[in-house]
């Protein structure tokens, strides 16, 4: 790699550091990215029979849940990680569990890791820390009469050298270093002699109460922490060019401890960035079949393992793929969060950009349900409605991935942002949008006949808008979640919750969605919000439509109307028009409603004679 080369992968390397800070703050899923990285880095430094390369993908930890195989999580933290006895074999990474700083058991124990034990010093909320039955060497690390809150200490039956160093933790009452090679005293630390001699027993040269054989030097003192590399002590003769040969190296370790770090690093992200490049170029070329069995050759050279990349399940094969590892490294940020769940922008490493929503409230449904919907869904192509590209499924999780659309929603684009400043939403655009949300509505209509009703959560928040130059296009997002939902309880969470044949406990039909689009008609004309009509003429009204159809029977017509648009004078006759349709489409008896095929007419018919769209 030139001088020049990497600068730029230090450069891109820092930016990816900065750009997990922000992750951590508005994250997809409930877990920390420093701590899922050192994660990943242990699993791919050992190997094992618990198969932690097909395990350990996704997120480790959903709120207190965790998928990964020996992991479990609290509030989101990664607060144990136990695998014992599943033939872990290597050697532990450099920083490892470094950033897991919520760490409060570990568990190696009856494995092969070999190696210097880990260094733990971030780690101060450790309790349990079980290493014994390992092929572990060197010394005990003196840093870990530190860990303040340590009750259970076991590294019995290892190849460690070296002293006990003086543990004087009050917490500690479980310690085992047996079956190793440690010389010299047993600290006469209070909590030390606590300990049975088979907690010291079978050692090389230890010493000292509670073992027989007594140390022959006069008490000894505390121990001062050789260097990490060093051959026990020998004679005391020897200890002090000891002691300055140990500064030496600790200085020079020090030194190089931070060269090192980014050494791995550039490694591991030359690695990574190799293997995207592969990912990207196999997707362009070939289709998604052949690309699959292409894979599995391709990156096995680097150990990863293929079916990784196969955890999101695609729509539409003509988009580039990508894996539910990318998505949890992209940056995100929180777009709205709703009562069927949360939605995140993504910005995907590669550049692209997609927008997630986690799916609350659904767990009791099957895989085969879900997928089912998604499918039917993800088949639908219209241009006002929000494409599905993809979607995730576990038992705790579910996760579609939609199209982003850029412009925010129509709430947003009415309420937002009143007074000074604003820029008025002309006459034209409202039209223009309220017809691009007849089109995706009747289109589901004519889509999905057998869904009792087809999209059930049309609002003004989810009709999304992208513009190009002065032109508004709308469409619809949030749709077909009907059949998820496991009991009519939580349709009220829904936007046809409002209807008023829901809340009289009448059957629902298509016509729902006809009274939500009624109610968002009203919203663009009148530019209120619905169910807080700012001065309620009346107390007792606080629907939009009740007051709607009183202005109007009052004979107060043009009054309903947005100021922003009552003061320039287009439009004011076409507006009572759709007044006067929003008001049968909001007729308390669904019979009475006009269809949806209907309203789409009426509306083309209103339109004015100049053509702003196609
Ligand atoms: C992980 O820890 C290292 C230091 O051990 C730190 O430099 C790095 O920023 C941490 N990473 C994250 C994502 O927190
Ligand atoms: C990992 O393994 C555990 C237990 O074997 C299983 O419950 C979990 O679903 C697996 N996780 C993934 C991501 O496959
Ligand atoms: C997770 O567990 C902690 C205690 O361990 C508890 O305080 C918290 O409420 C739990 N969170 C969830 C989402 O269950
Ligand atoms: C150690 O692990 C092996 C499997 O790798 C298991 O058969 C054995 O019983 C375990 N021993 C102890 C003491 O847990
Ligand atoms: C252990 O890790 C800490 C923090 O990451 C570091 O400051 C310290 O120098 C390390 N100790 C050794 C012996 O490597
Ligand atoms: C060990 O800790 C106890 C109390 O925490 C203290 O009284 C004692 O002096 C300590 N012993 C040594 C050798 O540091
Ligand atoms: C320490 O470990 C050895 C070997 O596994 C075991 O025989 C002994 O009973 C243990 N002693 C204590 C106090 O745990
Ligand atoms: C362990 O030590 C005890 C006494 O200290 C001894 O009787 C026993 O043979 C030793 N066991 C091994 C496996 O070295």
């Amino acid at each position: 790699m030139t001088l020049c080369g990497r600068i730029v992968v230090l450069a891109l390397l820092f930016s990816l550091f900065s750009q997990n800070v922000v992750l951590a703050s508005t994250k997809i899923l409930e877990y920390y990215p420093g701590e899922r990285q050192d994660l990943l880095d242990l699993r791919d430094k050992v190997t094992s029979n618990a198969d932690l390369h097909k395990n350990w993908t996704g997120p480790p930890c959903l709120y207190n849940l965790s998928r990964w195989v020996g992991v479990s999580c609290s509030n989101g933290h990664v607060v144990a990680l136990v695998l014992e006895g599943v033939q872990l074999t290597g050697v532990l990474p450099p920083a490892f569990l470094q950033n897991v700083t919520f760490l409060n058991r570990l568990s190696l124990r009856n494995n092969s890791v070999s190696g210097l034990l880990p260094n733990l010093t971030n780690l101060v909320s450790l309790e349990n820390v079980l290493l014994s039955e390992n092929r572990f060497t060197g010394e005990i690390p003196f840093q870990y009469i530190e860990l303040g809150r340590l009750r259970e200490l076991q590294l019995q039956e290892n190849y460690l050298v070296g002293q006990i160093p003086a543990f004087n933790q009050s917490t500690l009452t479980a310690f085992n270093v047996s079956y190793n090679h440690l010389v010299g005293p047993i600290p006469q630390t209070g909590v030390l002699q606590r300990f049975p001699e088979s907690s010291y027993d079978n050692n090389s040269g230890l010493c000292g109460i509670p073992l027989r054989n007594l140390c022959p030097a006069p008490p000894p003192t505390i121990i001062t922490p050789p260097p990490a590399a060093s051959p026990p002590i020998p004679a005391r003769g020897k200890k002090k060019s000891l002691q300055i040969w140990s500064v030496v190296v600790i200085a020079a370790a020090a030194a190089l401890v931070p060269f090192l770090v980014i050494l791995v690093f550039l490694c591991y992200y030359k690695r990574m960035q190799g293997k995207e490049k592969e990912k990207a170029k196999a997707e362009q070329e070939v289709d998604r079949s052949v690309e699959l069995s292409e894979k599995k050759t391709t990156t096995s050279r680097s150990s990863e393992d293929p079916e990784r990349t196969v955890e999101l399940e695609f729509l539409d094969r003509t988009i580039p793929v990508f894996d539910l590892d990318d998505l949890l490294r992209a940056s995100a940020e929180v777009l709205g969060k709703g009562k069927l769940g949360s939605t995140y922008k993504a910005t995907l490493e590669l550049g692209s950009v997609v927008a997630v929503k986690r799916v609350k409230n659904m767990n009791g449904l099957s895989k085969k349900e879900f997928i089912q919907q998604m499918q039917l869904l993800g088949k639908m192509r219209h241009e006002n409605l929000v494409k599905i590209i993809s979607f995730y499924y576990s038992k705790e999780e579910k996760l579609i991935i939609y199209e982003f659309v850029p412009n925010g929603n129509l709430f947003d684009l009415l309420h937002e942002s009143r007074g000074v400043g604003r820029i008025p939403l002309n006459w034209r655009t409202r039209l223009a949008i309220i017809k691009d949300i007849a089109k995706g509505l009747a289109f589901l209509h004519q889509f999905l006949p057998s869904h009792k009703v087809p999209h059930a959560n049309l609002k003004s928040s989810n009709v999304l808008i992208h513009r190009d130059n002065q032109t508004y296009h709308a469409k619809l997002s949030d749709f077909g979640f009907l059949p998820l939902l496991p009991s009519r309880k939580f349709l009220e969470k829904l936007a046809i919750g409002q209807s008023p044949e829901f809340s009289q406990g009448k059957k629902l039909t298509h016509k729902a969605d006809v009274y939500c689009f009624g109610i968002i008609l009203l919203e663009v004309i009148t530019g209120k919000i619905p169910g807080e009509i700012a001065g309620g003429i009346d107390e007792t009204t606080d629907d939009l439509s009740d007051w709607v159809r009183m202005v109007v029977n009052n004979d107060w017509s043009t009054d309903i109307l947005d100021v922003e648009i009552l003061a320039t004078r287009e439009g004011h006759e076409e507006m009572l028009k759709l007044t006067q349709l929003a008001l049968e489409c909001t007729d308390l008896t669904p019979e009475k409603r006009p269809k949806m095929s209907e309203v789409l007419r009426r509306i083309e018919e209103i339109e004015p004679k100049v053509e702003e769209n196609d």
